[in-house]
């Protein structure tokens, strides 16, 4: 653990080597994993566990075996993929991000959505609140869970939250907070 924190970095060079389905399915679980025995708890802490966020990922052609090019959203229950949209978007994703090209190298970006609806219902306005130190939580696991994996995470904040939503065909209330590319270091 303590190695994973020395060693954390953002990287931003990524090596084009694929991934195993195995190390996007653990990198999912440490965002949003069920952990608890009674089946909703999950990895990352969730004021009133009233988890209102959602992972999806984008992925590259020839990037993850077994998963073709797209766009899927992380289903905690189940621990699944679901399909949202086919084609590799890395280009214009990155183009998104303010032209940050270096992202669309990483085999996988993953994305941390907000819908604050779910959380503002009991909090009110500190809900929203709420939601951005989740998330906060979600991608130190990631950046943690990357470096045990032998991978390196990037963080990504600099985006135009409307092009995103386009791109990547997410539902109006899922607000993009945070995009982490992954993949192995050159
Ligand atoms: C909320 C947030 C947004 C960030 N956005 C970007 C970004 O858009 N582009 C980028 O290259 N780095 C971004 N970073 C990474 C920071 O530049 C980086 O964390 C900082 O330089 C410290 O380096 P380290 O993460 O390697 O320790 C972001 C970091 C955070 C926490």
């Amino acid at each position: 653990m303590e190695r994973a924190i020395k060693q954390r970095r953002t990287i931003r060079v990524y090596d084009p080597q694929v991934l195993h389905l195995d190390q996007l399915s653990q990198l999912l679980w440490s965002a949003q994993g069920i952990t608890g025995r009674n089946g909703f708890k999950r990895a990352a802490p969730s004021a009133g566990a009233l988890y209102p966020m959602d992972v999806y990922t984008v992925v590259g052609q020839d990037s993850v075996e077994q998963i073709e090019a797209g766009v899927y959203h992380y289903e905690s229950k189940g621990h699944m993929l679901s399909q949202v949209t086919k084609q590799d978007l890395r280009d214009r994703f990155a183009r998104a991000a303010l032209l940050q090209m270096w992202m669309a190298k990483a085999p996988v970006n993953l994305v941390i959505t907000a819908e604050y609806s779910r959380v503002t219902g009991k909090y009110g306005k500190r809900g929203v609140r709420y939601a951005l130190i989740e998330a906060g939580h979600i991608g130190q696991n990631l950046f943690l869970q990357a470096e045990a994996l032998g991978l390196k995470a990037g963080i990504v904040g600099a985006f135009h939250d409307k092009e995103l939503v386009e791109i990547m065909k997410l539902p109006r209330s899922h607000e993009p907070l945070l995009v982490m590319p992954i993949g192995y270091a050159v």
